[in-house]
This record gives structure tokens, sequence and C-alpha cells, in this order.
């Protein structure tokens, strides 16, 4: 069969895996910035993946649980794709090599925040990410449809006639020029724009910048998600400190030791996720830390939370016998480049997956596990629409004779602007906003709008919340009237 170009995919996060498989037997050109999948987020998830694969649970009441997390705000039919789509999608992953952790025949489902249920399907206990995203790479690499090509950055979109015709790439400081009629953005998220996150480091959005810079459509920017526990050792990329944990009895601690989600929620430490990191928010700010309390719990360290167990030994808190210091931390972004449910763009041609893109399924705030889903279930829908292309990819049909355009992301900016632009969305676009604090942020970044795309971003982030006047999942407005139901979370 003979097919419409090559497809590049840009990211080897999880998104962009299972789109490349299921592009197959389309040709699939994989850029990543560095060796397999090393720096993507799906590496880090601990969590797992949420699906109803429990006999007494359905996939209706996973609808349901996504409903309610993101503040009903969700493209309810992206939602129903998704929740419909998981349990076969773990049989997929599976197949792929994935091995999850089982008792018997039977898969263990953990429970997280936001879950009626326990729902959450693991493997290695909280390493979830890695050992799924690892199966998948070696998927990828045994693949003959997958050329991969490590090291590279991309830094600009080639158009022709307004339509997609590939990519620019920076090689070791040497420019080059891909063609490829379908460009597939699966970058990951904006973490690193704030001064701590769970993300890697290269959580920068730049490919959501390259979007932007394209003119594509953008949705949602205002929504990130703070994670109310990663480990408080500094600032940048810290530990996560798994919600599962709080699903296993853990609980939280103010600085004079008060539980912090006493009364705050009838799900108490694992209400859903926004509420929660606005109440570690508040108590640090009242009290000085917040500690996650998981001493004395009958589990297994080493079998079900070896990662955290890791993460807190090397910076010398023994979880067994200490209370663990967590802040929240930057942890997901709601908002993105604009996509439908087979990730097409506002721009032919350009297509978005995962993290970077936004469909709606997710709404105000994800629900815990459902971005490992998301990356499964709409990388695979993409995947096989690209796949499934007609051998039309004609002179005529790729903007014929116009000329070809380049657009690039531009500078960036150096490590002491970063270091202002950081500090300034923590203190403005974190868990809790006001319009004041957003009006002045944009004034300080104003002046480094033109010499890094970061700020050009971070600005349409902050033009967004500044827009959404009242509270919204995890967009919350502490200057906003409250509404009856929020009275009760609600935080100085
Ligand atoms: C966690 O394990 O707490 C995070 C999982 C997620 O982001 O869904």
């Amino acid at each position: 069969m003979a097919h419409a170009g090559p497809v590049i995919v840009v990211g080897s996060g999880l998104a962009g895996l299972c789109t490349a498989l299921a592009a197959a037997p389309r040709p699939v050109l994989l850029l990543s910035r560095g060796q397999h999948a090393n720096g993507s987020a799906s590496m880090l998830a601990q969590g797992g993946i949420a699906a109803a694969m429990d006999p007494d649970d359905t996939i209706e009441a996973h609808v349901a649980d996504t409903l309610r997390a993101g503040a009903g705000y969700n493209d309810l039919h992206c939602v129903q794709l998704l929740a419909a789509a998981a349990p076969a999608s773990i049989h997929w992953l599976q197949a792929q090599g994935a091995v999850f952790d089982q008792d018997g025949d039977t898969l263990q489902l953990g429970r997280e925040g936001g879950h009626g249920v326990a729902r959450i399907v693991h493997a290695g206990g909280d390493a979830t990410g890695l050992r799924v995203t690892t199966a998948l790479v070696a998927a990828v690499a045994a693949a003959t449809h997958v050329e991969w090509r490590s090291d590279v950055e991309v830094d600009g979109l080639v158009l022709r006639g307004g339509r997609i015709a590939g990519v620019t790439v920076d090689s070791g400081g040497r420019s080059e020029t891909l063609p490829g009629s379908d460009v597939v953005l699966a970058t990951g998220g904006i973490g690193a724009l704030f001064p701590s996150t769970t993300n890697p480091p290269g959580a920068n959005g730049a490919g959501l910048a390259l979007a932007f810079a394209a003119g594509a459509a953008l949705r949602d920017l205002e929504f990130v998600q703070f994670h109310p526990t990663a480990l408080d050792v500094g600032a940048g990329s810290l530990p996560l400190v798994t919600e599962a944990l709080r699903g296993a009895g853990a609980r939280l601690r103010d600085g004079i030791g008060r539980l912090v989600m006493a009364n705050a929620h009838p799900l108490g430490d694992l209400a859903p996720r926004d509420i929660v990191a606005r109440r570690v928010c508040q108590a640090r700010r009242e009290t000085g830390a917040v500690t996650l309390d998981a001493r004395g719990l009958d589990i297994d360290w080493a079998r079900a939370f070896p990662t955290v167990l890791a993460a807190c030994l090397q910076h010398g808190i023994d979880p067994r016998s200490m209370p663990i210091p967590v802040t929240a931390s930057a942890h997901f972004h709601m908002g993105g480049v604009h996509a439908d449910d087979i990730g097409r763009t506002s721009i032919p041609g350009l297509h978005a997956v995962g993290e970077v893109a936004c469909n709606g399924v997710h709404g105000a705030n994800r629900l815990a596990s459902n971005s490992l889903l998301e990356c499964v279930v709409f990388g695979r829908r993409l995947g096989a629409h690209l796949g499934k292309q007609p051998a039309a990819w004609s002179h005529a049909s790729n903007g014929g004779a116009a000329a070809l355009e380049l657009v690039m992301r531009g500078p960036g900016l150096d490590h002491e602007a970063m270091q202002l632009l950081r500090d300034t969305m923590g203190q403005a676009a974190g868990p809790i906003r006001t319009e004041q604090g957003l009006r002045e942020a944009s004034e300080t970044l104003a002046p480094l709008a033109g010499r890094g795309w970061q700020a050009r971003l971070a600005q349409e982030l902050l033009a967004c919340a500044y827009r959404r006047k009242q509270s919204l999942g995890a967009h919350w407005r502490a200057d906003a009237a409250l509404t009856p139901s929020s009275a009760s979370i609600a935080v100085a």
C-alpha cells in the first residue's frame, strides 16, 4: 500500500510511542531530544493507569469520576471514548510487553484521589510509567515501520499553502529540514515554567510554543494541575510522592501536626487533587511545612512504593520512620494545542496528542491516572487514523506550487530570565490566583516577551487565567465570589 508520505512524531513519551506503533504500516520518523524515552514525563508517572477492570466497576462510573474531577468542564464525548477504551488499552499494553502487577491471574487495582473505587492498574508498584514506557520503547525499536532519531531538537515547522510540509531540527548545532506530510506533537507539558514541578526539566512547553508560533488554536491554557505531594527538597524538578500512598492510608499533616484535610472534603486526603493542593499551600503558608505521614502503614515498601522509597532515602528521609516533607508543585497541563478526538489541530497536517494536546477530556482538572491512559487511547486513535490515510499525497493537496513557509519557535530565555519567569508564574499562576497577581505578573513578563518564547507562552497562559474570572477546577481565583459548594474548601 502506498502512503501519504512519512509521519513525523515529535516526542518519545508514551503518547508519541503509541502513535508511532499504531500508524503501521505507514513509515514514521520518531524524533526525540534524548535517547529512548529518557527525559519524558511518562517515565516518571507513578500512580498507574485508570481502567474499569473490576467486575463491580463500570465504564459509566469511570466517566462520572472523570467528569466530577474535571468540574464538568470536560468534553463528554472524549471522556466516554477514554473510559470505554481503557480496559482494551490495558490488554493492548500487555500485548506490547507491559507486565502489570497481579494477584494470581487477577490484576491488582489501587485507589487514588477522585476515584470512587479501586481502579488503578500498576506495574512494579509505583514504577508504572517506567515499566510501561520501557516496554513500548522495546516494541517501537522492533517495529520496522519506525525510524528513531534521538538527540534532535525540533525548532521549526515547515508549511506550504497553510499545510504542514515538515519540520526543522537542530541536531548538535546543525540545522536540518525534514519533510513530512503529517507532524505529530507529543512533546508533553509545561511544568518547567514553574518554580517546582513533578515533571522532568525538559517539560518546558517547547512543542506548545511551536504550535503557538505557527498560529495553531490553543485551548484552556489556564488549567494547570498542581500535585499536592512533591517531595519538598528544593526547587525545579522534584520527585513525586504518589497519591497511591494516600490511597494506602498516609495522611497529610501541617507544621503543627494537624490533619490538613480534616473537615475539608468528604473524601479527606483522597479529595480531588486541586482541593488537596490548595489546602497544602494554605497549611504551608500558615504553619511553615506540610508532611505526609506514612509511618506505621501495613505496606511492603520495596514492592509497592520502590520509587518513593528510593527518592526519600536519597534525601535522607526514611518514610517508614519519618514524616515525608511535601509541597504542591506543577504536575499536569490540562490545556494545550486544541485538538479533536483524533488529534487534528487547526493547522492541516499538524496533530497533537498527550499532555501537549487539549481535546477537553480532562476538563478543568485531570482525574488521577487518566494521563497515561490518555496517551494510549488517543495515541492509538491518532496513529490508526494516520496509518489509514489514502495514497493521495498529491502535489495539489499539499499546497501545490505555494512557497514553503518556515515558522521558527525562536530563541529561548537565558538562565536569569527563566528564574524570574518561574518565580513570577509560581506567585501568580499557582494553585491560588488573583486578578491583581495575574495582572502584575503579566506586566513583569512583558519586557521578556521579545527575548524568549517561554515568556510569550507564559503571558498567553496568564492572559487566559486573567480572563477566567470564576474559579473552576484547578483554576482557583481567590478573588472570585464563592459558590456554596466551594465555600467549604475556600482558602485565604
Ligand atoms: C500520582 O501517582 O500521584 C500521580 C498520578 C497521576 O498524575 O495521575
